[in-house]
């Protein structure tokens, strides 16, 4: 593998300092004007400004990398995807348009359970190819983590499916691909009269197959109106967590039914949506270890006002992430500085907290923060180059792509005319 000494960067973005990021701490970046680094192999061997980087003996062995003025930070790691599903639902964006809501279409049978249909016919291969295709845009954006959920097949096969190509995608593409099991959707059409039955099902066969097979790392339940109540996720996330699956949650996307509490209550990774909470909920959330994940694409693609409360969550302490959750039915896009442009203008979180939400503190919801989401010594040389005069225009030009050059683990995965 290539070594390199990278230099040309007007601001390098270093995000290095405690982890995970609260309060003011969100918005320090640890910013070295004119810095360089030296890449060994996959890994950052060092790292400050350029004339001290430049002078060490292995610097001036490295192939030379010039940015020429471009700002560099880490690579986004996007903690909440559902990255595989075999198309997109653009016609109920249509019918949302035109007046029904996302709750009127899934329940008549539009929604998740359509995508499941369609996923339980797809063969795996096409389900790959379009996989594929979306790990590489979402490197061209600078994301070089993304983490991956199941649940569109919500029958064994289909979980299956779903988990065995998360763990190839792994293997066959330079992204890190962490995948979480999210049997708990919905409940599938064949339970919808029996739902306890599925839990069961969940809690005792196929978590524990998951776990044993090593298929995943994280558990997820969509804990809400019209998907599972808090005492089923209690038991699902319980069992998961029995078996070594650390819980995620889906919490307070539609309505407060107590997911946030829960989340807080499983010590979860991570509580995500959060759009409904209210000021008690932002207390213990602030309290807790639990990271606030949040997904504004989902109230821009639904045309919804209510943001989650991420300006109060930062403010009483909370540990804040964002990410795209990309999917077909809320929030079809794979652009994390789309996100960003979302927190900042519609969530009111500044640039530089912005930046710190999609990358260490994600990081640390992985439980990957000891390789990725910064730029120090001994981590993955994972980092991404954006043609903009400082890291503001970053969420500043929105909906455009300025990412001119993403590198994973010391290779370079994506370059646009340098
Ligand atoms: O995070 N809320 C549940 N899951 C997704 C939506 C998935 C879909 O509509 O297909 C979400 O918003
Ligand atoms: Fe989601």
């Amino acid at each position: 593998m290539t070594n390199w000494l990278i230099t040309g960067c007007s601001e390098l973005l270093t995000l290095r300092g405690d982890v995970p990021r609260r309060g003011q701490a969100l918005g320090e970046l640890g910013v070295i004007p004119d810095g360089a680094l030296l890449i060994r192999s996959d890994r950052i061997a060092a790292v400050g400004p350029r004339r001290k980087i430049e002078r060490l003996r292995e610097a001036r062995r490295a192939e030379k990398l010039d940015l020429h003025g471009r700002v560099v930070l880490p690579g986004f790691v996007d903690s909440h995807t559902h990255l595989v599903f075999p198309e997109s639902r653009a016609a109920e964006y249509e019918q949302r348009i035109c007046g029904a809501t996302y709750q009127q279409i899934a329940r008549a049978g539009g929604g998740i359970r359509s995508t499941v249909k369609l996923l339980r016919r797809a063969s795996p291969e096409s389900l790959k190819l379009r996989a594929l295709a979306h790990l590489r845009e979402f490197a061209a954006y600078g994301t070089t983590t993304v983490e991956a959920k199941s649940g569109y097949g919500l029958e064994w096969a289909g979980e299956l499916k779903t988990l065995d190509l998360l763990q190839e995608l792994h293997q066959d593409q330079p992204l890190d691909v962490v995948s979480t099991f999210l049997g708990a959707h919905v409940v599938p059409h064949e339970y919808r009269r029996r739902p306890d039955a599925y839990v069961d099902l969940l809690v005792r066969a196929w978590i524990p197959a998951v776990a044993t097979a090593g298929l995943a790392e994280f558990c997820d339940v969509y804990c809400d109106r019209g998907a599972f109540t808090v005492e089923q996720s209690r038991r699902i996330l319980r069992a998961g967590r029995a078996c070594g699956l650390v819980p995620r949650i889906h919490a307070a996307q539609l309505a407060r039914t107590g997911a946030a509490r829960l989340a807080i209550e499983l010590q979860a990774a991570s509580a995500d949506h959060l759009e409904k909470i209210n000021r008690g909920d932002i207390r213990a959330l602030a309290a807790s270890n639990v990271v606030c994940t949040m997904l504004p694409g989902c109230c821009f693609h639904l045309g919804l006002s209510h943001y989650a409360p991420a300006r109060r969550l930062i403010d009483a302490g909370a540990i804040v992430a964002v990410a795209t959750d990309f999917n077909p039915g809320t929030s079809p896009t794979l652009s994390m500085p789309m996100i960003l442009s979302l927190a900042c203008t519609q969530m009111r979180m500044t640039p530089a907290e912005a930046i710190s939400a999609a990358t260490i503190n994600p990081a640390y919801s992985l439980r990957v923060h000891d390789r990725a989401g910064s730029l120090e010594v001994g981590k993955y040389a994972d980092l991404a180059a954006f043609d903009v005069a400082g890291y503001r225009e970053i969420p500043y030009y929105f909906g455009m792509n300025v990412c001119s050059l993403t590198m994973k683990r010391g290779a370079i995965i994506h370059t646009k005319t340098l």
